[in-house]
This record gives structure tokens, C-alpha cells and sequence, in this order.
């Protein structure tokens, strides 16, 4: 299984990172994306996936981290990319934390999908509290050209069919099985197959039964079952599916 969202760059894993890509393998995983989030993260993830096989790497500012952003040096990243850049991300909006201002993220997302669409690659975006102005800025990218999924999707049913329309994907994480996540919970439960697949963000949102402790990749086993069981299919199938979805998303050809 792939899990298609994760921070192994993140500084919790850097006293035991082998061992948690081990634990993931072992458990019966078989790629990995590590997500960057600002410049030095983004380097980390290429560096993680360089010297690992089957992880996959992204490069992208964070909308925490806009006001760090430098146009230049994101795209000498990408240009001096190995072939295991498999995304543009994560990017987009974040009026919960707010930590620049709207103007200022939105200027920051509109670069980067421009930076994408120029280098054909999919764009994972981030989306706390903004989802009407990420759609109305992807809906002026119509029909769109690139690969668009909404990481760890939190809207509602609703909101989710009109970004269906226009291509988008979603992923989900650990907090699907959170007992008050009702909304997300019918998100999973009834959105076509071919339009997700599944994440941890580890080091954040462990799936139940391990909510409060340090999440990593081999817990996306347990928010896969979980969304098994509430749409009454094999969890085996179900992975199935959804690898293809994110195999075909992220143009993985082989592991
Ligand atoms: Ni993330």
C-alpha cells in the first residue's frame, strides 16, 4: 500500500527515521511520498528519497511558510530534480492559522500552480478553511491541465462533488476515524472510487486506535480499513483501488 502523505522529513523522525521506513515495509508497505512544506524541507524530502527505494518526494512552500517564498529558488529545485519528484505541493491556503495574509497566500498558490502546470507536474494542496477561494482559483485553471488532490480533505459531501466536477482528487488521513469527524466519515463513505486515496501525514493525525501517539506510515493501514469497513467493501480491494487511483495520480510507474 502507498502512503501517499508523509512528513519523514519532519524533525520527529530524526532520531529513528530507518526504522520507521523499515516498520512500513514490514507492515507490508510499498511507496512512500515524503511531502516538503518550505525550502529546507522540500531538500530534505529529495535527499530522504534519494537514498531510499520506493519513496517518492514533493517540493512546495507551505501556505504556513508563504512569507518564505522565493520564486527562484523553488525552481531550481525543481529543475535540478532526480525522477522521484513526483509533486508540486504542499500548497495553498490556510485561514485557520492565517500566518500571512490572504493577498500573500494567494499570490504564493497561484506561483506554484503556474510552477507546476510548466513543469507537468500534479499540484497536492493544502486547505484549512479556505475551500471556496482554492476552488475559485482552480476553477479559473479549468479544465485543468494537471493532477489536483486535496490532501487530508475535511469539507463537506457537498464541496467534495464540486471539486469532483472539476478533476480534483482527495486523500484522507487518520482523522476520517476520529469520532467527531461525522462530515469527513460521509465523504469516505460515498465519493466514486476512482476519486481518492489515502495518506497518514505522519508525524500528525494517527489514525484510531493509536490517536495521541507520533503517527508514521504503516499506520495508513488503519484508516484504509477503517474506510473499508464504512463502505462495506475488502479492505484488500479497496487498497487495490485506491493504489491504482494514487499510482496513476503521481505517475509511479513500477516498486
Ligand atoms: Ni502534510
Amino acid at each position: 500500500m502507498i502512503d501517499t502523505h508523509c512528513h519523514l522529513n519532519d524533525s520527529q523522525f530524526d532520531n529513528d527515521l530507518d526504522r520507521v521506513i523499515n516498520n512500513f515495509f514490514l507492515s507490508g508497505g510499498s511507496a512512500m511520498i515524503c511531502v516538503g512544506a518550505d525550502f529546507q524541507s522540500s531538500m530534505k524530502a529529495k535527499i530522504i528519497a534519494e537514498s531510499n527505494d520506493n519513496i517518492y518526494y514533493t517540493v512546495g512552500v507551505h501556505p504556513d511558510d508563504c512569507d518564505k517564498f522565493d520564486q527562484s529558488e523553488l525552481e531550481d529545485l525543481i529543475i535540478t530534480k532526480s525522477d522521484k519528484l513526483v509533486a508540486i505541493g504542499e500548497i495553498g491556503l490556510d485561514y485557520f492559522h492565517n500566518k500571512s495574509n490572504k493577498a500573500k497566500q494567494i499570490e504564493v498558490f497561484v506561483s506554484q500552480i503556474n510552477l507546476a502546470i510548466k513543469y507537468n507536474l500534479p499540484i497536492v494542496v493544502h486547505c484549512r478553511d479556505a475551500y471556496q477561494d482554492v476552488y475559485n482559483i482552480l476553477k479559473e485553471y479549468s479544465p485543468l491541465k494537471i493532477g489536483v488532490v486535496m490532501h487530508c480533505y475535511s469539507g463537506s459531501l457537498e464541496f467534495a462533488s464540486q471539486l469532483i466536477k472539476l478533476g480534483v482528487k482527495l486523500s484522507f488521513t487518520g482523522s476520517v476515524t476520529f469520532n467527531n469527524a461525522i462530515k469527513v466519515k460521509e465523504v469516505a463513505k460515498n465519493i466514486p472510487l476512482d476519486t481518492f486515496f489515502f495518506e497518514t501525514d505522519a508525524p500528525y493525525l494517527t489514525p484510531e486506535p493509536n490517536r495521541g501517539k507520533r503517527n508514521e506510515p504503516k499506520n495508513v493501514f488503519d484508516t484504509a480499513k477503517f474506510v473499508a469497513n464504512l463502505r462495506a467493501i475488502d479492505a484488500q480491494k479497496l487498497i487495490e483501488i485506491t493504489d491504482e487511483n494514487a499510482k496513476k495520480f503521481f505517475n509511479i510507474k513500477a516498486f
